[in-house]
């Protein structure tokens, strides 16, 4: 009988290890690690020839002078939507794989038919569906007012028998929804698990390194774990993109998290109406709450996420807490970003809040990872545990390190800009994102260089 070969999946990072242990020494994570069934075929001498059975041309490896590689410009193709083709890195390269992952029901299935539609007619696309009928992404794609001309399904969810489909049918691209359903016939494993969801994206990889077929995998982010998440497959991959977005906005934020072929954390934007994902190609004050009555614990800051300035509001409630051990809850930012924040505003703010709940909310669904934001949330958190709210129309942004110091942010003038351009009135920057003048466009600047300056400028 063949031998049985596992190996062991970390559900959380993807890390892999031979042996099964309590700990992924990757992430940290307990209790993460799925057995997974290696490929039988791999391990036997049958494997090279099944491997071209379906596949193009293989050019047989030989080591080559690098002076030798023609340099040519990576040829990449638009998907006809522009904020997709941003996060992208300027278009879809051939033969890359792209992982689309997000909530159910955020909008991955529509962005990817919108996707088919706008590029049929330039390159054929093969739409996979694993999860809908192929009456239901028909049905789809005429309420998205796509035509249905030119447009390809296939409802199949072994991989096995999709590349003999494509091997036949040669699509220029491959969406594959979701990488959840996919299952391959060489592993015994239910669909969804690990090693199937592993198993399945490699034959995909493998395909579209082979044939220079571009393939889209769209994998639900699950919080319970029970099906393998899209995490398992962020190494494989070219390029891994989130969907963020809040239930209750219609806003949508896509994310590049990884992307062999352009700037990561650059974002596209949308907005899910009843013809689908509208792009919105200049964001800049979606991500206001709108409220325009002065509320304390809010802070508007300037993020740059990407290459776009964005105003975005930070909501934080302090409130006193029953508990021995206070909450800190962030959320669109990291906790133990939060935590820092706020031993350096006791220690050099002189703001006690250890026996207070504190809860810190990125208005709009959207994540913010960059230190800018370290001056918002320690406003807005001042401003809630006061009770007061900060001054009309004033913005902020700054990094904040352990010693009290404001230290200053990349492209502080272009921020500046943002914020004058929508109104506002009034800046509390970093000394050295200050012009000397104090003032710009109109708005008044107030520089600061330690977090005692900031909070009394507040
Ligand atoms: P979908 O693309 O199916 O999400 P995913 O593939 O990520 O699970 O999006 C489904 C949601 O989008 C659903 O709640 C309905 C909504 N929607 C619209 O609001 N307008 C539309 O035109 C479409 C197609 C979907
Ligand atoms: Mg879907």
């Amino acid at each position: 009988s063949p031998r049985k070969r596992t190996a062991y999946v970390c559900t959380s990072c993807g890390a892999d290890y031979p042996k099964w242990q309590g700990q992924c020494e990757a992430c940290g994570a307990w209790n993460t690690l799925s057995e997974i069934a290696l490929d039988a075929a791999a391990a036997t001498s049958a494997a090279p020839a099944r491997r071209g059975s379906w596949a193009g041309k293989i050019d047989a490896a030989k080591i080559t002078p690098l002076v030798d590689v023609q340099q040519s410009e990576i040829q990449r193709a638009s998907t006809g939507i522009g904020e997709f083709d941003r996060v992208l890195g300027g278009g879809l390269v051939e033969g890359a794989v792209v992982l689309i992952g997000g909530d159910p029901g955020i909008g991955k299935s529509t962005l990817l038919l919108q996707a088919l539609g706008e590029m049929s007619g330039r390159s054929r696309g093969l739409y996979v569906t694993g999860e809908e009928s192929l009456a239901q992404v028909a049905g789809r794609a005429l309420r998205l007012g796509l035509s249905l001309d030119g447009l390809e399904a296939l409802a199949e969810t072994c991989v096995e028998r999709i590349l003999e489909q494509a091997a036949v049918a040669r699509p220029g691209f491959i969406i594959a929804d979701s990488i959840q359903t996919l299952w391959t016939d060489t592993l015994t494993a239910a669909p969804g698990s690990v090693s199937q969801v592993r198993e399945s994206a490699a034959r995909l990889v493998r395909y579209a390194k082979e044939t220079g077929t571009a393939v889209f995998l769209v994998g639900h982010v699950t919080k319970e774990g029970g099906i393998a998440g899209p995490r398992v497959l962020e190494h494989m991959v070219d390029a891994v993109l989130y969907f963020e977005g809040d239930s209750g906005s219609r806003f949508r934020v896509l994310r590049a998290f990884k992307n062999r072929f352009g700037a990561v954390n650059e974002l596209g934007v949308f907005a899910m109406g009843d013809k689908g994902l509208r792009e919105v190609p200049n964001p800049s004050a979606i991500f206001l709450s709108g409220g325009s009555a002065r509320q304390p614990g809010s802070c508007v800051m300037v993020t740059r996420e990407g290459t776009r300035p964005l105003l975005v509001e930070v909501q934080a409630l302090v409130d006193g807490s029953p508990l021995s051990n206070p909450r800190r809850v962030a959320v669109g930012l990291e906790g133990n970003r939060l935590a820092m924040l706020l031993a350096v505003l006791h220690r050099h703010g002189g703001v006690l809040t250890s026996d207070q709940d504190v809860f810190v909310n990125v208005v709009g669904g959207i994540r913010v990872q960059e230190t800018a934001a370290d001056l918002p949330v320690l406003l807005a958190v001042l401003s809630s545990l006061r009770n007061q709210p900060l001054a009309e129309k004033t913005i902020a942004f700054g990094e904040v390190g352990l010693s009290g110091e404001i230290r200053p942010v990349p492209n502080g003038e272009e921020r500046l800009k943002e914020a004058a351009t929508h109104g506002f009135k009034r800046a509390i920057v970093p000394k050295a994102n200050a012009p000397k003048a104090g003032t710009y466009k109109g708005m008044e600047v107030i520089a600061v260089e330690r977090l005692a300056d900031a909070l009394e400028a507040a």
